[in-house]
């Protein structure tokens, strides 16, 4: 059954919202508290380790209740049923989407064109493990015989951006292998990592599902070739192994079959960390940690596929951006993780959510006439409240933030928590409650300066707010975000699963690298024109 092609704006929900909507736009959130004692309980979902209160948004029980018949209307329980069978739902690529598989457990079953691939996902597993093992241990040894102490992963997108986030999210659980992550096409990132590395303890792992990505292949001849001034051609077999769908251009190459980790095209580039993309994961905290990051995206499966859509912590998020995306037209979100682990979660998310979701012709093929994907952007708190944060507070732009925290640190320093867990709150209450005129009269502020002290607040937060940093409640965040982004795109009657967008950037640029070396020039807009010429005179 293919998804369905409901355009949201034609719903009864929608005008119920956009009604709802007229009468409620100017509400305060702080009113909303004071008129309602049990709000912050009604607008909490404790599930697991994990406590998500957004209470904090400028809504009410009626905004729920219309959201939720608008995930009725749009049939988003078929939807999610039509994913987690297989079904191929990437129909522009005419692919199912089952990264849930990767993570589901042994006896689970997911059948792609008719055939569980369960007994595929665990022979991969399988060898991972194995793999990580012996290069953790030592086992297995480059070409003089000394074990590996670097790891060098080449990707780049969703063959980057997963494993490099995670590697740094779970720091305190890594080994002694240090690890490093080459994606750029510019050579100084390359070289910057050559310069940390010795080739004789140095084992490359290649990503690229379709090994014809540009900058992927580009780095990975640059690192072999750099690699072969020390060794011969059959060290290549000790020292590189790859990632890919592709096993033809991996051999080509030069990488023996062996060292070859399959994926499938029914796992999307950007929700592929939960593959063999993971390697360098598995590789950096070992593989009982990946798997309990992996059981942990389960968990949040289980939870997204079976909850109630009121209590379920992806569909509401889901909701509520749609709530602010759509109707009180805010352009953007902000995801502020209070925890310096956290450092790349916006980063990586920015290509989950915007690869997936910005797109403007509906599943019908029609150009769309209302707003689908939200820019998204964040860095860790408290670094960002000393950044960006005046904007969030008494700026023109609605920005709705999500604030992730967790309530115990790794490292166990109290007086650091408590000061990092009390900026966590401060934060969202002062987006809340603002300062009113009165409040800052009554600090004694000069009569000409009282204007530029005021907050409005009522700016909306949703707090994810979870026990611990660890492998499996990392994996249910990830997971989270990657369902919110699934529910979304449902509602707004779009393909999540492609990218056609990174292809035209992409072709025009092979064509340019072709004239910075031959007298065939191409015809370009007059600026484009000017630009390379200064180029090649100046290169
Ligand atoms: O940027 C487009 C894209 O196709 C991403 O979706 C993908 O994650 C990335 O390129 C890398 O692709 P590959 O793994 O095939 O090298």
């Amino acid at each position: 059954m293919a998804l369905p092609t409901i355009n949201p704006t034609t719903t009864n929900a929608w005008k119920k919202l956009q009604d709802h909507f007229n009468k409620v736009s100017n509400n305060h959130i702080k009113d909303l508290f004071a008129n309602d004692a049990e709000r912050a309980n009604k607008f909490t979902i404790n599930w697991d380790d994990f406590y998500v209160d957004f209470s904090k948004n400028r809504i009410t029980e009626d905004t729920l209740k219309y959201l939720l018949e608008l995930a009725d209307e749009v049939k988003l329980k078929d939807a999610i049923k039509s994913q987690f069978s297989g079904e191929i739902i990437n129909e522009t690529e005419g692919r199912a989407v089952l990264h849930t598989a990767l993570r589901a457990p042994k006896d689970a079953n997911f059948k792609v064109d008719g055939v569980n691939v369960m007994p595929e996902i665990y022979a991969v597993k399988q060898k991972i493990e194995a793999f990580t093992n012996q290069v953790v241990n030592g086992e297995l040894k480059g070409f003089t015989g000394k074990a590996f102490t670097d790891v060098v992963n080449i990707g780049i997108g969703g063959s980057d951006l997963g494993p490099a986030m995670v590697v740094d999210a779970l720091q305190y659980y890594k080994n002694q292998l240090t690890t490093h992550f080459v994606s750029n096409i510019d050579g100084d990132h390359v070289n910057e990592v050559i310069k940390k590395l010795n080739p004789e303890t140095t084992l490359f792992v290649i990503v690229s599902k379709t090994f014809t990505t540009q900058e992927t292949l580009s780095n990975a001849n640059t690192l072999k070739a750099w690699f072969l001034k020390s060794a011969n051609e059959d060290a290549i077999a000790k020292h590189f192994v790859a990632v890919s769908t592709n096993i033809k251009n991996v051999t080509a190459f030069g990488i023996a079959e062996n060292n070859v980790f399959p994926m499938w095209d029914w796992v999307g580039g950007r929700f592929s960390l939960w593959s063999a993309v993971g390697l360098t994961i598995s590789l950096a905290v070992g593989y009982k940690n990946f798997d309990s990051l992996l059981q942990g995206a389960n968990k949040m499966d289980e939870h997204f596929k079976n909850e109630d859509f009121k209590t379920n912590i992806p569909v509401v998020l889901a909701l509520i951006s749609v709530w602010y995306n759509n109707f009180f037209k805010a352009e953007s979100e902000a995801i502020i993780p209070y925890s310096q682990y956290l450092n790349q979660f916006a980063t990586y998310l920015q290509q989950g959510i915007m690869e997936s979701n910005g797109k403007s012709v509906d599943r019908n093929g029609n150009p769309i006439n209302y707003q689908t994907g939200t820019i998204i952007w964040g860095e860790p708190g408290t670094n960002s409240q000393h950044a960006f944060f005046q904007l969030i507070h008494q700026g023109t732009k609605l920005i709705p933030a999500d604030f992730i925290g967790f309530t115990q640190s790794l490292h166990g320093n109290k007086d650091h928590q408590d000061k990092l867990m009390s900026n966590f709150l401060a934060q969202t209450e002062a987006l809340l409650n603002g300062k009113t005129e009165a409040e800052v009269v009554a600090e004694g502020t000069e009569t000409k300066i009282v204007p530029f002290k005021i907050f409005d607040g009522n700016k909306p937060t949703n707090t994810i707010f979870i026990n611990k940093l660890t492998p499996e409640s990392l994996g249910k965040l990830i997971a989270m975000y990657e369902h919110k982004i699934f529910v979304q795109g449902i509602i707004w009657n779009i393909f999540s699963y492609d990218q056609f967008g990174v292809e035209l950037g992409k072709q025009l640029a092979s064509k340019i690298l072709q004239e910075f070396n031959s007298a065939t020039v191409n015809k370009h807009d007059s600026s484009t024109q000017n630009l390379l010429n200064h180029y090649k005179k100046m290169s």
